[in-house]
């Protein structure tokens, strides 16, 4: 203890009479620019470093979140966050969260926003702020090869599978109305699909992109897809504590910076394979009509 305190002394005395020399003899570095000598010096404490966002989304959706083999969380929704990120200039560290729990864990402030393919609806709208939307979609029925059901209506006295507390989940309670005993309610869009395929339940009603993800890399389930026009457009968008308008702001320029420089659609591309839909304003065509 005591000699590595002699030896600590003993380098800063060498380093400061070295540079008293150093000035004495008139070699020192020229003094620094103006500029320069505004930012801290080198021993000063480091900045403190910009504060993290906790996200947190459900990842068990495919291919929009979800765990790769290594366990992390990838899709489209971490590589349009990361982005957006990026240009809004905050930092983002992803979270799994269950489905069930998630809205809550915004609410209380254990998760600073969710991108968790959230459809954008008036009565989350209550809860919390959404971003302007990021993605299109809808609800699309799931069956097996050999089922005979063709549309939505037929599915009112069958057993549906569907994800807890999802838009899907709303349009069946719907449908067959709040005490139906046949609606199988599942913690995961995935588990709610494998009782399909076991037989437990008639079909199950999710999000599109899930479902068609699903069907074309499981063959060995033999669904097929049943849509109906019957179901609303929906629209998926991040969300962030009600009134947290400061990081809704970053997220928004992000995102439109993103929509803008072709970000974007690379990622789309590089999810679905295809060019983005051109952009969807659902409100002008509805006008123009
Ligand atoms: N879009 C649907 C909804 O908002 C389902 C979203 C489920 N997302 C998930 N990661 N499990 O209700």
């Amino acid at each position: 203890m005591a000699q590595q305190d002699t030896r600590r002394f003993l380098k800063a005395a060498t380093a400061l009479v070295a540079g008293l020399v150093l000035a004495a003899c008139g070699k020192q570095e020229p003094p620094p620019a103006p500029a320069e000598t505004a930012s801290a010096p080198a021993s000063a404490p480091a900045p403190a470093p910009a504060k993290v966002y906790t996200v947190g989304t459900d990842a068990a959706y495919a291919p929009f979140e979800f765990q790769n083999e290594k366990g992390e969380i990838v899709g489209l929704s971490v590589d349009l966050l990361n982005a957006v990120a990026e240009k809004g200039g905050f930092q983002v560290k992803f979270v799994n969260t269950p489905w069930e729990g998630i809205f809550n864990a915004l609410g209380q402030g254990d998760r600073d926003l969710l991108i968790s393919s959230i459809t954008i609806t008036d009565e989350r709208k209550q809860t919390m702020d959404f971003s302007d939307p990021y993605f299109d979609a809808f609800q699309l029925i799931a069956v097996k090869e050999s089922s005979k059901i063709s549309k939505f209506d037929d599915l009112k006295k069958l057993k549906v599978g569907v994800q807890t507390g999802t838009t899907g989940d709303e349009v069946v309670t719907k449908l067959q109305g709040k005490t139906a005993t046949t609606i199988k309610r599942f913690e995961s869009t995935p588990l709610a699909l494998k009782e399909l395929e076991a037989g437990g339940v008639d079909a199950v009603v999710a999000d599109n992109g899930v479902v068609i993800h699903y069907v074309a890399n499981n063959p060995g389930a033999k669904f097929k897809t049943v849509s109906d026009k019957a179901f609303a457009p929906e629209q998926y968008g991040i969300a962030v504590k009600k009134g947290n308008t400061e990081l809704l702001g970053m997220i928004n320029k992000g995102l439109a910076a993103v929509k803008a420089d072709g970000t974007y659609a690379a990622i789309y591309k590089k999810t679905f394979g295809t060019e983005p839909p051109a952009a969807a304003a659902p409100a002008a065509s509805a006008a123009s009509n």
